[in-house]
């Protein structure tokens, strides 16, 4: 499934990754499925962490509940992928792209902000995470793995949608339309100083 024009622009990021991003991937392959591994258990980790946090919040339980599961079902992909190549699940590095973020995150205030910005900050993960699958099911040279890759593009890509939903259904539309354009200003200078690796995700 090619995404289309739409879900492009509703991710709304800013900078598109540079296409030497997948040469580099496809020659740090170990470093990329690590990273990859650890980037879907750190999703499934945060599901479980909202669904403790914000119990009271039905709707929110009900379809994070399935995506733990959906994200952890990522992980044992990914690590299925390492073995089936005889390679090794190396260990998690300081995801420096996440510490960034989670730097923009307000701190203290109003709960609802609070909430607001985890929902976003998810969002963001997820849309950046389906633009960068997106690169490497379009231009890795084998074949299989463009294939592997495709299905994580189309799955991170509902996951945005959903933390963007989650958002609107708790908080004033507005006010999620304005954070989130605030986000992506953020996410923009956070990439531009990104170093490029083959062995990042971010
Ligand atoms: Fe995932
Ligand atoms: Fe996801």
């Amino acid at each position: 499934m090619e995404l289309s024009q739409d879900t492009k622009n509703i991710l709304g990021l800013q900078l598109p990754t540079d296409p030497r991003w997948v040469n580099l991937a496809e020659i740090s392959l170990e470093g990329i499925l690590t990273d990859h591994a650890y980037c879907e258990q750190k999703a499934a980790t945060t599901c479980i962490s909202f669904v403790q946090r914000y119990s009271e919040k039905e709707k929110l339980v009900l379809e994070l509940a399935p995506i733990v599961t959906e994200e952890w079902g990522h992980f044992r992909l990914v690590l299925q992928e390492l073995h089936k190549r005889g390679l090794k699940l190396g260990r998690q590095r300081k995801d420096q792209y996440v510490n960034k973020l989670i730097a923009f995150q307000r701190k203290g205030g109003h709960y609802e902000d609070r909430f607001l910005d985890n929902m976003l900050m998810m969002a963001l993960i997820e849309a950046r995470s389906c633009e960068r699958f997106k690169r490497l099911s379009e231009g890795l040279n084998d074949e299989y793995l463009r294939n592997f890759y495709r299905r994580f593009m189309e799955s991170e890509a509902g996951h945005y949608t959903l933390f963007i939903e989650l958002a609107e259904t708790y908080v004033d539309h507005e006010k999620v339309r304005l954070r989130w354009q605030e986000w992506l200003d953020y996410e923009n200078t956070v990439m531009a100083s990104q170093e490029l690796r083959g062995d990042r995700i971010h």
